[in-house]
């Protein structure tokens, strides 16, 4: 575990979105559903990584530029609420790219070469040149994105926890090479004389104990002294957290990947749901794409004739049951299916409806949006605007800890 610095507002959450295509119903499932979910408990930030997406479709500008507002309409069809969370465009904050820069000079390149993403995603998209500088730096520019709102949390899948890692490893790096000010210690002595004398002195006892003999016991007991400190100010705090620690200023905080359970949906033909398996259905599907592409799913290949008893387990249309209906039809399937007892038409009916039904509630809502752009511009103008004004406090601290204030 890695504990929170007080100036780490550990309940900001950071995740962002690549706008190469329209979102479908894998991206709801597996990411989307989750950041509505986040947005009740957390200070959530959401972006449009759209230098992300210029990482590998650097040669198809037309694709971004089209997609970054659908996609925002997509977040906000599904739930995500711009009064709760902070949503904005990566490319409005040049802000990124200074940090982005700035690690780099730092940062191995061994670090990047061995990322697991970096070859897959290579020899997966060989239709594209990505033996390119970007594409290498493209975890780096990540870790960038993260720090800079000290997020305490980054929901992502599995494929991208490995950057979420090397986020962490840049951010220790950082603070170790920068985080000691040449006058740490009396700026130390300083926050400690806001304190009452009391707590001062629990603190320097704590700080004894486990610099000279790792003891833990104290440690937890100073950490929460000085985060219920009144006096202190979020630098202060996070200054005084390293004097105890001994590991100077921790100027840009770890975050930890939230790798929260989500339900997976597969593509339509049971493989991973991704537009360039042509297996998807979009978030905004028409009603009448949804009942074709869904009768057309591929069942028990096992089940050859309507008298054919099948097995669920082989089936992709479960896989879609077991998101979309209620444990009294899932049973009527399990036993449906297996005793011959429906056809697979009469199988799929519910789901095709649950599909529609749920997608009917996003189409309502984007339709307000898509009769009215300027609210969207709007919207991601205010959140940018807010998000500017974290990144630029954080490259201030940045540039003061680098001797970059001239
Ligand atoms: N790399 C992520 C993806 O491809 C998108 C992304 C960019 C991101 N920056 C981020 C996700 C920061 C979380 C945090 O899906
Ligand atoms: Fe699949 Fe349903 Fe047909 Fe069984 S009845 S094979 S679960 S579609």
């Amino acid at each position: 575990m890695s504990h929170a610095t007080a100036s780490t507002p550990q309940s900001r959450v950071l995740s962002g979105m690549r706008p190469t295509g329209a979102l479908h119903l894998g991206h709801y499932h597996g990411a989307l559903k989750n950041w509505v979910r986040l947005q009740a408990q957390y200070d959530c930030f959401y972006f449009v990584a759209d230098w992300h997406a210029l990482t590998t479709h650097y040669a198809n500008r037309e694709v971004i530029e089209r997609n970054v507002y659908e996609m925002v309409i997509d977040w906000l069809a599904a739930g995500v609420d711009p009064e709760k969370a902070t949503l904005f465009i990566q490319s409005r904050l040049p802000e990124h790219a200074e940090l982005f820069t700035l690690l780099s000079m730092g940062t191995p390149l061994s670090w990047l070469e061995r990322m697991p993403t970096y070859k897959d995603q290579m020899e997966k998209l060989k239709d594209r040149d990505l033996a390119t500088y970007g594409f290498l730096g493209y975890p780096l520019l990540q870790a960038a994105d993260i720090l800079i709102y000290k997020a305490g949390f980054v929901p992502v899948g599995e494929d991208q926890a490995p950057h979420v890692e090397i986020t962490r490893e840049v951010a220790r790096r950082f603070n170790h090479l920068y985080g000691r000010e040449p006058d740490f210690e009396a700026q130390a002595q300083a926050c400690l004389k806001k304190m009452s004398k009391a707590d001062a002195k629990a603190i320097e006892a704590a700080r004894k104990a486990f610099q000279e003999a790792g003891s833990e016991t104290g440690l937890e007991q100073a950490m929460q002294l000085i985060e219920q400190c009144g006096a202190l100010s979020a630098n202060d705090r996070e200054r005084l957290q390293g004097y105890v620690r001994g590991s100077g200023r921790a100027i840009l905080p770890e975050p930890q990947a939230l790798l929260t359970e989500v339900s997976k949906l597969p593509g339509l033909d049971g493989d991973k749901m991704s537009k360039s398996y042509g297996n998807t259905l979009a978030m905004r599907e028409e009603p009448a794409e949804v009942e074709r592409k869904i009768k057309r799913m591929p069942t028990d290949p096992q089940r050859v004739r309507r008298t054919d008893p099948g097995d669920p387990q082989r089936c992709p249309v479960w896989q879609f049951h077991k998101v979309y209906s209620s444990a009294e039809t899932q049973a009527w399937v399990q036993q449906g299916c297996t005793s011959a007892g429906i056809g697979c038409l009469d199988c799929k009916q519910p789901v095709i409806e649950a599909v529609q039904k749920e997608q009917a509630v996003w189409r309502e809502r984007a339709e307000s949006y898509l009769a009215n752009p300027k609210q969207i511009h709007w919207i991601m103008e205010v959140g940018t605007e807010r998000a500017r004004e974290v990144a630029r406090e954080t490259m201030r601290e940045v540039r003061d800890a680098m001797g970059l204030s001239y």
